[in-house]
């Protein structure tokens, strides 16, 4: 199984940003650790982190035929982003969406998410965790066609 990570803006700014609510640990650490648990779990991965809603979409477009799997962290984009609900709806793959922070117990603005409506899970809460818990969820529910 191939599974591509992709992360939003701010997210290259991890042990940096609001430690209070992302934790100390860098993004360099989030690289280390995903590609550290997929390794044990044995799933091939792509990690990409970009600060612009055109370059992920682009990122989504491309893992078309390419990767079985996505675990995404649209950050700030999962908010607002037409343009990465309608790429996920377009390639279909199986999506997990992600955030490191619980969001369902923050701001109101962060109570819409458009991408979800493409995901086939949600992971909010769990830290760094939630990308493994992503991975797992995806490694059970591999298509076999
Ligand atoms: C986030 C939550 C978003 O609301 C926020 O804009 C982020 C990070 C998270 O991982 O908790 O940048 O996606």
């Amino acid at each position: 199984m191939k599974l591509l990570f992709l992360n939003g803006p701010n997210l290259n700014m991890l042990g940096i940003r609001e430690p209070d609510i992302y934790g100390r640990q860098t993004y360099a650490d989030l690289e280390t650790y995903i590609r550290s648990f997929c390794g044990e779990l044995g799933v091939e991965c792509e990690i990409l982190q970009s600060n612009h809603e055109g370059v992920l979409v682009d990122a989504i477009q491309g893992a078309y035929q390419k990767f079985d799997g996505i675990v995404i962290n649209p950050a700030a984009y999962t908010h607002t982003s037409v343009a990465l609900l309608d790429a996920v709806k377009a390639v279909g793959i199986p999506t997990v969406e992600v955030h490191i922070s619980d969001v369902s117990r923050r701001e109101d603005f962060r109570q819409v998410s458009y991408i979800r409506l493409a995901c086939c899970k949600t992971i909010a809460g769990y830290g760094f965790r939630g990308y493994r818990l992503a991975a797992e969820h995806l490694l059970a529910n591999e298509r076999k066609d």
